[in-house]
């Protein structure tokens, strides 16, 4: 029995159903690559959920992390306060779009970010209703579920969910549904279901990220940013996913120009460590009063550390940049394949969120949930990671590093085309050709 297999059938016997994983159990990472336990090699097409965009162990986190580990590894922030979450806290709301006074809070998880956003907005509108998308994800706690617009498998069994979230349609072009028809949607929920000077924030992720890397249109964007002006609603713009230069720009949202008034961040802010945070409008974020924000592990000092050696790393390596030119690659490898293979209904993405579609039919475009986990299943057979994402499941996204060598991008990119050529009974060998 492989040591992979023997600790599935451990994992399955100690470890609670409900937490999925793949089969590949690591011991050891380096930038875009990992091995498992059986020292097979694999290329990291998932980063961790989107968390590593610097890469697995950047020499300049590692070093950051150990000499904080050096001074204290915890104290609670409440309690006693350290000079470096401050200086976080400066150096977001120095990066967050907006000309105006910025303040931040830091937290652990992202739906932990995005529960605190929301307390916020409430506290500061006095209203208490919040407007999410159709194929949102928020994260697994129970507001953030409600907000979630993707039933499984977040939501299925899970409820009852806080009140007073409601769902407009998100923007979906391959889908057929427009600006017009999703702004249309907005209006319908002020007309029939909640009055529009009741709702507290409009939450939104510019680029959805497990509804399958579908990019708003940037004229919804703003379209939503006039709506929450003209009714005293907080715009709110889950970066969790796509902020952090993952999209070639630090926020996703900034592509658009459009200023949101809360932004929420988690994944690459802390390089692999755990770290979260609200940044916005300083008028909006000091509304609560004191000691009603914050946690125990909120702003970790160690993954604190970690996040100021992640924007330094940005910023020397230029990782904006290199996320749209490995998004170019992806996206231009993709376009190739999908000229070739009608079951890739849709390439699409912004920077280096790069997805693409599997369908039946591209006519009726059917969602091909089998094909989609068949192509994940013969990607990890040759060696490389890969995530479905989707309302449906039959989304495929890349998600490397932005730190992949060329190489070894490039070598990935060549499993991938073979993976999914496999997947659709095409012969491999003319599929790497
Ligand atoms: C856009 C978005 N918001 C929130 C979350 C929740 O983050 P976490 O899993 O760290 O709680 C995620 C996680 O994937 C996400 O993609």
């Amino acid at each position: 029995m492989s040591k992979s297999a023997e600790l599935k059938s451990r994992k399955a016997a100690a470890v609670a159903s409900g937490v999925a994983t793949k089969g590949i159990y690591v011991v050891k990472a380096e930038n875009s690559e990992l091995w498992d336990v059986d020292g097979r090699r694999y290329i990291d097409f998932a980063a961790g959920i989107a968390v590593l965009n610097t890469g697995h162990r950047h020499p300049r986190v590692m070093a950051a992390v150990a000499q904080q580990a050096e001074a204290f590894a915890h104290t609670c922030f409440h309690v006693a306060p350290y000079e470096s979450y401050v200086r976080l806290a400066e150096r977001l709301n120095a990066l967050a779009p907006g000309d105006f006074a910025k303040k931040s809070l830091f937290l652990s998880a992202g739906a932990e970010a995005v529960e605190n956003a929301i307390k916020i907005a409430r506290y500061y509108t006095k209203r208490s209703a919040v407007i999410a998308f159709s194929g949102g994800f928020h994260g697994r706690t129970l507001m953030t579920m409600a907000l979630t617009g993707k039933v499984m498998p977040y939501k299925r069994g899970f409820g009852p969910f806080p009140a007073e979230v409601y769902h407009a349609e998100f923007p979906q072009p391959y889908r057929g549904i427009s600006v017009e028809q999703a702004l249309s949607d907005v209006e319908r929920l002020f007309h029939g279901d909640v009055d529009p000077k009741s709702v507290a924030a409009i939450v939104i992720e510019p680029v959805q990220g497990e509804g399958g890397f579908n990019v708003a249109p940037f004229e919804f964007l703003r379209a939503l940013r006039r709506v929450c002006d003209e009714h005293g609603i907080v715009l709110i713009a889950d970066e969790v996913q796509g902020g952090i230069a993952r999209t070639g720009k630090m926020f996703s949202i900034e592509h658009s120009g459009v200023v949101p008034d809360l932004i929420t961040v988690a994944k690459g802010l802390g390089g692999g460590f755990p770290l979260s945070g609200v940044t916005g409008r300083a008028s909006i974020m000091d509304a609560a009063h004191a000691g009603g924000l914050g946690g125990t592990y909120g702003g970790n000092p160690i993954s604190i550390a970690a996040a100021h050696a992640v924007l330094d790393v940005i910023e020397e390596e230029n990782l904006c940049a290199r996320a749209t030119r490995v998004g170019q690659k992806m996206h231009t490898r993709l376009q190739t394949l999908a000229k070739e293979l009608p079951c890739i209904g849709d390439v699409r993405g912004l920077g280096a969120m790069v997805a693409f579609e599997l369908v039946k039919d591209p006519k009726t475009k059917e969602p091909d949930a089998a094909l989609t986990a068949s192509i994940l299943a013969h990607a990890e057979k040759r060696g490389l990671i890969l995530l479905s994402c989707g309302t449906e499941a039959n989304v495929v996204r890349l998600l490397s590093p932005l730190t992949i060598p060329d190489a070894v991008l490039e070598e990935g990119l060549n499993i991938l085309a073979a993976a999914v050529k496999d997947a659709c009974g095409v012969e491999s060998a003319r599929a790497v050709a």
